[in-house]
């Protein structure tokens, strides 16, 4: 993404109050969200892919992907065997799979792993560049700071990061902590907080218009 596009959306749709749902799937995100990561996913560069970690029965990942043909959109989930918010793991797997077969003929590629983020990263199993990257796994501290960190390598160099429950201080101070040891430049950002309402941005949004390498470049630049 070499233009800011995550900037230019949010001024252009008014922080998205006028958003109507894109897709008929039960989740845990308001249209705001799920409209944002569709524009942002149309925007990317011809050669940018999308990630998202914690789809459950996919509502972000295949508003994402709805409407936008010739992009892929990878993706992962664990499914817990059961969660206190989001139930059966085994059943939010199936209703995941049917949500993806109803929306393939309008939908983006979608390349779903049934596992853990940590698996997925240690075995490099997403190629870059990810030009959008959603994080709404696993909400600790250690999981959110590694959901970053171990994003940092496949990032476009200039891409999106979404963080998902940015109302939650652990998320945030995860995420800044994650973003200065991975040396992703910040060159912009907004916070969004949710109210956990369909016309809010549900448990809040954090967004990064981030850059790799950032620390090397100031490295050199320093020394020189
Ligand atoms: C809040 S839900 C995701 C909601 C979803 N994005 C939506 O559109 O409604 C969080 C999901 O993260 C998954 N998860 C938790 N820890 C994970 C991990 N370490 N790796 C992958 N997925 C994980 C859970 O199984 C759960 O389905």
């Amino acid at each position: 993404m070499q233009e800011n596009i995550a900037a230019t959306l949010l001024e252009e749709h008014q922080d998205y109050e006028a958003a109507e749902p894109l897709v008929d799937i039960e989740g845990l995100s308001s249209a705001r969200v799920c409209r944002f990561l569709n524009d942002l996913v149309r925007n990317m560069a011809p050669e940018e892919h999308y990630l998202e970690v914690g789809t459950w029965k996919g509502r972000t990942l295949m508003s994402a992907a709805i409407d936008n043909p010739g992009r892929t959109c990878f993706a992962c989930d664990k499914f817990r065997l059961v969660g206190r918010f989001t139930g059966l793991g085994c059943l939010a797997k199936q209703a995941l799979y049917r949500n993806i077969e109803r929306y393939r003929d309008r939908s983006a590629r979608i390349v779903f792993h049934h596992t853990t983020s940590s698996r997925l990263f240690r075995e490099q199993r997403i190629p870059a560049p990810i030009g959008v990257y959603f994080y709404d796994g696993d909400h600790s501290f250690a999981g959110t700071y590694h959901g970053v960190v171990a994003a940092e390598p496949i990032l476009a160099h200039r891409a999106v990061l979404l963080v998902d429950d940015w109302n939650d201080k652990v998320i945030r101070a995860a995420t800044r902590e994650a973003l200065r040891a991975s040396q992703l430049g910040v060159l912009w950002e907004r916070e969004l907080d949710g109210d956990h309402s369909e016309k809010g941005w549900w448990n809040g949004l954090g967004v990064f218009y981030v850059e790799r390498n950032a620390g090397e470049q100031l490295a050199a630049a320093a020394a020189q």
